[in-house]
């Protein structure tokens, strides 16, 4: 792993330009780390593009992996990366020795991402970790569609945030991607139902109905609502076989070949 991705992982700390220690926050964890790195080893991308940079935790881990698989560039954008995060991100990108495939871009992504579009840029593979109300996460996969290429590869962050969700549904029921991840191919809902049902085939239904009403009420709600979603929701594009996926924080998605 590299040096500064391992001394901020094992110290908890990140340093700003000038030596001020501040703690690591809003990064994600190494799990998620190592699957980024796992999704990039093996779809070998030469151009990734990266929402929402921070302290720069997630880029470490996605540029150690792009450097294995020779990829030519990493696009990222963060409006506040001075502003809020001090530009330890990018300090830490410099430090690691990063900044030769980093493509930095100080603005929102929704302003970015259509000049990308504009300029016709291709993409192999997108990690989404920025603003997270729906309507931000649902552009940035909009405009990150436009710009992948045929197989490439989307990753949302944060699946556990209802918004995140609800663009996953979305993107299921509509843009036909399809679910990948190595941990679980099923939105938590599904997972959830499956957890029940497998509880009442061992223990039969009387735990269940003893559980408080909300653990019961909320998912079947969800399950419901993801349901009546995908049988009024017809795709909209006819690309047969792009494909999504999910564990349990982070989803994925990619075109199809
Ligand atoms: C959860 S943090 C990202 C953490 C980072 N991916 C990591 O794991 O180290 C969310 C980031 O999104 C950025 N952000 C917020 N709104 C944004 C926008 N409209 N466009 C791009 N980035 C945005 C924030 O400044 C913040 O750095």
């Amino acid at each position: 792993m590299n040096e500064v991705l391992r001394s901020i992982l094992s110290s908890g700390f990140i340093t700003t330009e000038d030596g001020k220690i501040r703690t690591l926050e809003s990064a994600i964890s190494p799990a998620e780390g190592d699957f980024l790195q796992e999704m990039i080893r093996s779809a070998r991308p030469q151009v990734s593009l990266e929402v929402g940079c921070a302290y720069g935790v997630s880029s470490l881990y996605i540029c150690e992996a792009l450097r294995e698989v020779n990829a030519a560039k990493h696009i990222v954008m963060d409006p506040y990366q001075h502003s809020v995060w001090e530009g330890i991100g990018l300090a830490n990108l410099g430090r690691a020795g990063y900044l030769d495939i980093i493509d930095f871009h100080e603005t929102a992504s929704y302003e970015y991402l259509s000049r990308l579009s504009e300029e016709h840029v291709t993409i192999d593979f997108a990690f989404i970790d920025g603003s997270h109300v729906f309507d931000y996460v649902l552009v940035d996969f909009f405009l990150i569609d436009k710009l992948l290429r045929p197989g490439g590869i989307v990753i949302l962050d944060d699946l556990s945030w209802p918004s995140v969700r609800s663009v996953c549904r979305y993107v299921l029921s509509n843009l036909r991607y399809q679910c990948i991840g190595p941990q679980s191919q099923e939105l938590p809902e599904r997972v959830a139902l499956q957890n029940a049902l497998s509880g009442v085939r061992q223990d039969g239904i009387g735990p269940l109905l003893r559980a408080p009403l909300h653990r019961i009420i909320a998912p079947a709600w969800r399950i419901l609502m993801w349901r009546i979603g995908q049988l009024v929701s017809a795709p909209v594009r006819g690309i047969p076989g792009s494909r999504i996926a999910t564990v349990p924080v982070v989803w994925t998605a990619s075109g199809e070949e």
